[in-house]
């Protein structure tokens, strides 16, 4: 089993980080294929919090090494920052760490670019993170990026290459309006940043081939979620980068052949963070008692998250997208206080059903999501062992796995570590496709 990935199947913060957490216990490395300080990832162990951004979630096991990807846009002084804050909290990195080569870097121009847009677009944006991946993605397309294998350059020719990139994107700050950076303050925080990482940039699809062939076992991190990819998710209330499987491969050079096994990480219920549509969203009490029990404020803005019921259709379409073989049911434990659970079976659109979550976020805005009402199990699951789990509570699991036609293998009951069941296989269950 060398190459397991695991991807968001909803809007994001489905939970990856706990899972990584837990399957990275058995693994040699684990591996960031896109996205950048977009994602944060939350795992709680014993009385510590670790919040990530751009390290991989599964860099708490001392035998792990950690890859930053080739499909990554990366901010260097906030990694170097987020290397520091976890050393501060004992995590030992020396020789842990490889950054790809490859990886584009995101620049203060970026994240000012990026504010500049959402500011300007009307009805609130896209609601971004603020953080430039937008316009870093933008450059890496435009083929104008500054990537990792350039801090490799004399700091003469780096601080060339950057300077050219400040003026050029000066100009355009200063056609919107908005402020202009120093091009001598952006190179000497570069050169800063440079000193630590240049020791960890490295080609890493050698270093990941070699591995595979050694029988070494890699874990592949997806960030974002599925409904928030470029190309599959509600366009353009998405992010910039293919967070689905198919973009491990690109984000990793590993063939899509390597990826034997793909978690796809599934709340118990539906969150997303941001503007575009959400079918299943509840803006009433239910949807404001989901938030307050499950903590559903963002790990990267602090801002709220929507909250809605799981939408057994978008995961029916997300499983058939990322060809998931087994799924991840995260947060089970904050359907606890509730006497009715709402799962969506089916859409209606224009008089007819819709089985599939449409490519057009458009028409997902019009879609009229179709319920069945759960019985609630109304006890505590949070920590529980599976013998233990209320009867209605592993009927509502197993109703999940039908609706969505794979087997869910794991449940999470807590933030912690040790809240997690694995599920027997049930006859009749299924991997996805
Ligand atoms: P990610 O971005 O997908 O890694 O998810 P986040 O870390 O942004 O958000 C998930 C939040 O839920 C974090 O605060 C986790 O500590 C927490 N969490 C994860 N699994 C569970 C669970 O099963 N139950 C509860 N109550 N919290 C969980
Ligand atoms: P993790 O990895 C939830 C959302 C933003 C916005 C859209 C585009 O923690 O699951 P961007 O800054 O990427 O250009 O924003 O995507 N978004 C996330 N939502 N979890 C995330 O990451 C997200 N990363 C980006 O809120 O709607
Ligand atoms: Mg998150």
């Amino acid at each position: 089993m060398p190459v397991t990935l695991v991807v968001g199947g909803q809007w994001g913060d489905e939970g990856k980080a706990k899972i990584i957490d837990y399957l990275a216990r058995e693994v040699d490395y684990v591996v960031r294929y896109q996205g950048g300080a977009n994602a944060g990832h939350t795992v709680v162990v014993g009385d510590k919090r670790f919040a990530f951004h751009q390290v991989p979630s599964g860099v708490l096991y001392p035998q792990t090494a950690s890859v930053l990807g080739g499909g990554m846009v990366i901010d260097p002084t906030a990694l170097v920052e987020e290397i520091d804050a976890l050393a501060q909290h004992g995590v030992e990195f020396a020789g842990r760490i490889h950054i790809s080569d490859q990886a584009h870097l995101v620049l203060p121009y970026h994240i000012l670019l990026d504010c500049d847009s959402e500011d300007r677009r009307a009805g609130g944006g896209i609601g971004t993170t603020r953080k430039g991946i937008s316009p870093a993605y933008a450059d890496k397309a435009r083929r104008d990026g500054v990537r990792m294998a350039d801090l490799r350059r004399s700091p003469a020719s780096l601080r060339e290459l950057v300077t050219t990139r400040v003026r050029e994107n000066n100009k355009l700050l200063k056609l919107r309006g908005a402020k202009t950076l120093s091009p001598s303050k952006v190179v000497e925080e570069l050169l800063k940043a440079r000193r630590r990482l240049l020791p960890m940039i490295t080609d890493t699809r050698p270093l990941l081939w070699d591995a595979v062939a050694a029988g070494k076992r890699i874990l592949c991190e997806g960030a974002q979620g599925s409904l928030l990819d470029i190309d599959h998710g509600t366009y353009p209330y998405v992010t910039s980068s293919s967070c689905s499987a198919g973009g491990a491969a690109i984000g990793t050079g590993l063939p899509p052949s390597a990826f034997e096994r793909i978690v796809g990480i599934f709340k118990a219920y539906c969150t997303r963070v941001g503007n575009g549509p959400f079918p299943t969203e509840d803006g009433g009490r239910a949807g404001a008692k989901l938030r307050e029990i499950g903590h559903e404020y963002g790990t990267t803005t602090g801002r709220p998250r929507r909250c809605g019921w799981f939408d057994a259709v978008a995961a029916r379409t997300v499983v058939k997208i990322n060809g998931i073989t087994d799924i991840a049911l995260t947060k089970l434990d904050v359907l606890d206080a509730f006497a009715e659970v709402k799962v969506c079976t089916s859409y209606r659109a224009g008089g007819g059903s819709v089985d599939v979550f449409p490519a057009d976020a458009r028409d997902v805005s019009a879609v009229k999501p179709q319920y069945e009402v759960i019985r609630g199990w109304e006890a505590p699951t949070a920590g529980k062992h599976l013998d233990e789990l209320p009867p209605r509570a592993i009927a509502y699991i197993r109703r999940l796995e039908q609706l969505v036609g794979c087997r869910i293998h794991l449940v999470s009951l807590g933030p912690e570590r040790s809240a997690m069941v694995e599920m027997p296989l049930v006859r009749g269950a299924r991997a996805g496709l």
